[in-house]
């Protein structure tokens, strides 16, 4: 690799009698992440080392005005080979490249970013679970380090990857509520960037939907407030007749890793599939008619999670249990089964985490 990259393993792992069965999300992180600075027009000073805590001026430019995105990606042992592979891991390189972009930040080259990547999953790999619906999560993450209080984009970066491992982000059928004062992103903002604080915009809202007994929020289109947009941390696709239906990727809509996997299958097993846009009026329709059979949110932390209901204007429309349902079940087997290398996938989006780091520094 192009950068020189500079290896201090941990003394001794911690992940000696951690308990692996009951994995809340995001709470555990593997020994080693990886760190390297954007300084002078390049990035340096590249890094592996033990997972800990990194301190900063209180002038940090992240902090105060927000320059930070991050992606969001897996890892699974595969069943075939027994070692470590990545899940689509180009186009998360390059979703983390647009979204850098958007927020102002300088590019990471795919080589940086997948080598990083890489090197610590293979690092760590006695930390990526085997249980039926876990994987090792991997957090890639850049913000801006300039110590300035002038609006501005920041001249200093730093990119940091660590992983974790993780179960399931929603252990449970997700009930929906629809917005209806505020709103997530709108034409020509940063709706479709992986940016820290399209996440922070949504947690007031969040937090009042979780109140009322929900789970989540379905974001509507910030002008007309008829369009659906995403639900919490997910793409959203609704089942209407034998249809599969998905909002377009706008510069408001996330394009969502495992939503553009979830099409590609969908077409490659000849069901119908439409990208377009999809009124709450429309959806409301189709439960009051029978035929809205489905709704599920996609996401790599979510995977595919089913929705059990949807509350619009104060009447919730329920949908079907999940034991009727065959597109969203379907679906989210045969995703899981691709990413464990259980079944042959043609796309190349399985690929093994080899490390050239770890090669050269042997
Ligand atoms: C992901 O699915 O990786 C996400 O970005 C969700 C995350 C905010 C938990």
């Amino acid at each position: 690799m192009n950068y020189p990259v500079k290896v201090q393993l941990v003394e001794k792992s911690r992940r000696e009698g951690l308990d692996f069965g009951s994995l809340p999300f995001g709470k555990t992180f593997s020994d080693h992440m990886f760190v390297a600075d954007y300084k002078d027009g390049e990035w340096q000073n590249c890094q592996i080392l033990p997972y800990g805590d990194i301190s900063f001026a209180p002038s940090l430019m992240a902090l105060h005005y927000g320059q930070s995105v991050f992606e969001g990606m897996k890892a699974n042992i595969s069943t075939k080979t027994g070692e470590p592979v990545l899940f689509r891991a180009k186009k998360h390189a390059k979703r983390f490249r647009i979204s850098s972009e958007r927020l102002g930040m300088p590019e990471i080259p795919e080589e940086l970013f997948l080598e990083a990547v890489k090197t610590l999953v293979y690092l760590d790999k006695q930390w990526i679970p085997e249980t039926a619906g876990s994987a090792l999560y991997i957090r890639p993450f850049i913000f801006a380090t300039d110590e300035s209080l002038g609006v501005r984009a920041s001249t200093s970066y730093k990119f940091i990857v660590f992983t974790g491992p993780v179960g399931a982000y929603y252990p449970k059928p997700v009930r929906i509520l629809v917005a209806q004062k505020y709103v997530r992103a709108f034409p020509g903002g940063v709706g479709s960037a992986k940016a820290a604080g399209n996440y922070a915009a949504t947690l007031k809202p969040a937090e009042m939907a979780k109140k009322s007994g929900f789970d989540q929020i379905l974001w509507l289109d910030g002008l007309e407030f008829k369009y659906i947009q995403e639900c919490g941390t997910m793409n959203i696709f609704a089942v209407i007749g034998d249809t599969v239906i998905t909002p377009p990727t706008t510069d408001a809509i996330l394009d969502g890793v495992t939503r553009d996997s979830i099409l590609h299958l969908l077409k490659e097993m000849g069901i119908k599939v439409e990208v377009r846009a999809l009124g709450i009026q429309e959806l409301t329709d189709a439960h009051k008619a029978g035929e809205l059979k489905e709704m599920f949110g996609s996401g790599t932390a979510a995977v595919v999670s089913h929705v059990a209901d949807l509350c619009y204007k104060d009447v919730v429309y329920s949908m079907p249990d999940i034991s009727e349902r065959k597109i969203g079940p379907m679906i989210k087997k045969t995703l899981t089964d691709i990413k464990e290398n259980t079944i042959e996938e043609n796309n190349g989006w399985v690929t093994p985490a080899i490390s050239s780091i770890l090669e050269e520094a042997n």
